[in-house]
């Protein structure tokens, strides 16, 4: 391996106030977005909404990594360019997920283990040959009734440092996303305690592993009250919160935190990143960037509807998210950039 590339490779992927567009939803994933819309359900379906996405016009200036799936990373587009070129032509890293879900946790009724590391070592070889440059592996962990257990916070985080020690060795950066999911009545402060214990535990085993810190992407959920709890905190809180939390836990050698979405709106998420950076910016050892899946693909999936008519419009709205999100990266969105989505005087690719 060569750790300066690896390094290089995490570095760029938070540069220039850039960020990542997670777009390696699973095909069983991918297709229960496709139904809620009424989208066919096919191979060819996911491979023109992933045409859509790559060919999004001046997706490069904000959108620094694309997060492909298995299936995705050797389709084409319909004129026979493979997306991987595509990326590259945009001046986009392409990565891939690796890990193979998030599955039952035997005896931790539950909770869940994510399974992908028997055979891991050469599909990463293969990967890096298909072009991939950095990959993903998500851990996902539940707050509820007594949990989540030692044993599941443990399991899970040896599990991601082992696919970061391989990706390391295979010449890929590695994004570390341990997922502490939204659902739930618990509070703040019970996901920040959750959180803090999630990332000490797994930067414990990140060392065990002999990960080179330098050469990895932090991929965690922002610090939030339960869906379902009653006391839903103000965007500043939500930003202090989640702050704090990561000052505790992540080292300094890390070169970027990217958050996922984990189901917030488009809005909210670039609301709540904007005030962290706003907030916290010029104290934070690390760049506080986005990954996002649905807050920046839903709008454009909305508007494409599974119709080559829409593309451009669906494009349009993802362009709009990515530059939103590029904005709270600076601490300079605000809610009435949402209003020009529309307005060809506003961004150059869509006059
Ligand atoms: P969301 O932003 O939709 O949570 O997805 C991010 C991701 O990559 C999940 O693994």
């Amino acid at each position: 391996m060569n750790t300066q590339d690896i390094i290089d490779t995490a570095k760029a992927l938070v540069a220039d106030d850039k960020g990542l567009l997670a777009m390696d939803e699973s095909n069983p994933t991918c297709n229960k977005r496709f139904a809620a819309l009424g989208i066919p359900q096919n191979e060819e379906a996911r491979r023109a909404y992933r045409e859509m996405i790559v060919d999004t016009p001046g997706l490069g200036e904000s959108i620094s990594g694309v997060i492909l799936f298995d299936e995705t990373i050797l389709q084409q587009k319909k004129d026979g360019t493979p997306f991987v070129k595509a990326l590259n032509d945009a001046g986009i890293i392409p990565g891939i997920k690796v890990d193979l879900g998030a599955k039952e946790m035997a005896g931790h009724p539950g909770e869940k283990i994510t399974e992908g590391l028997d055979g891991l070592r050469d599909r990463l070889t293969e990967y890096f040959k298909m072009g991939a440059r950095f990959a993903k592996w998500r851990a996902v962990i539940v707050i509820g009734e007594g949990i989540p257990s030692r044993g599941c916070i443990d399991a899970n985080a040896h599990a991601l440092a082992r696919y970061a020690s391989l990706c390391q060795e295979a010449g890929l950066a590695p994004i570390v996303e341990p997922e502490v999911l939204m659902d739930g009545v618990h509070t703040l402060e019970q996901c920040c305690e959750v959180t803090e214990n999630v990332l000490r535990t797994v930067f414990n085993q990140l060392y065990l592993q002999r990960v080179i810190l330098e050469g990895i992407i932090l991929k965690p959920n922002m610090v939030l009250p339960g869906l379902s709890c009653p006391e839903q905190e103000s965007v500043d809180e939500i930003a202090d919160a989640t702050v704090n939390c990561l000052m505790q836990a992540v080292p300094a050698a890390v070169p970027g935190i990217a958050f996922l979405s984990g189901g917030q709106s488009g809005e909210l998420a670039s609301t709540r990143l904007n005030a962290m950076n706003v907030r916290f910016k010029s104290r934070m050892p690390w760049a506080l960037a986005f990954s996002f899946a649905r807050a920046i693909q839903q709008p454009a999936l909305e508007i494409w509807q599974g119709k080559e008519i829409n593309v451009p419009k669906a494009q349009q709205a993802l362009y709009h998210r990515t530059k939103c999100n590029q904005a709270a990266r600076r601490g300079e969105y605000n809610t009435g950039l949402e209003k020009h989505i529309y307005d060809n005087t506003v961004y150059k690719h869509h006059k």
